[in-house]
């Protein structure tokens, strides 16, 4: 019994991801604000996923991550790039996925409940724009399977925008060059 769950969650979990991506493509539509489709995608993956308790961005401002849209509890607003889990990402432009938070040092905890989280960067031709972050009050809660699936709805979500809604980079890349 064990042996044959396994599959069918996985294939639940892609499912759900597969669904999320199909009503994240209805909720954006034609819109291209960033903070209004940062809102509503918060919004989606905060009532869908099951087992998250913070579902929310940190957008690159001035060479720190600041507090976007989220659903969840009230978090920290400012965040160096490497600290913490959302600073780590941001650092390294890769997902960062921490299956125990008290075990990953220099964990910044904004809710006592938060047990695990990934951190997903939004890259907009190769530059990062922001952090999609998502927590939950289980240890172990997020796989290689919510890196693709989170990944593939970021990549959605940066593709929706035209470049003019963007955050401005222009200090990004004056301190990158
Ligand atoms: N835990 C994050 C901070 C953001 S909150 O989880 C909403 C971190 O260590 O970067």
């Amino acid at each position: 019994m064990s042996v044959s769950s396994q599959p069918q969650t996985i294939k639940a979990k892609q499912a759900l991801y597969q669904e999320l991506l199909e009503k994240l493509q209805q909720l954006i539509g034609n819109e291209t604000d960033f903070v209004a489709n940062a809102a509503n995608t918060a919004a989606l993956l905060f009532h869908s996923l099951p087992d998250v308790n913070w579902v929310g961005f940190y957008f690159l401002r001035g060479g720190e991550l600041v507090l976007g849209p989220f659903q969840g509890k009230p978090a920290c607003v400012r965040i160096a790039v490497g600290r913490g889990v959302c600073g780590k990402a941001a650092a390294s432009m890769e997902t960062v996925i921490v299956p125990d938070v008290c075990q990953f040092p220099g964990h910044i905890a904004c809710d006592p409940e938060s047990k695990s989280e990934i951190a997903v960067p939004l890259l907009n031709w190769g530059h990062l724009i922001a952090i999609l972050d998502v927590d939950s009050a289980k240890l172990n809660r997020f796989d290689e399977d919510d890196q693709e699936g989170l990944e593939t709805l970021a990549s959605v979500f940066v593709g929706s925008q035209v470049t003019e809604d963007l955050p401005d980079l222009s200090e990004e890349l004056a301190q990158s060059s």
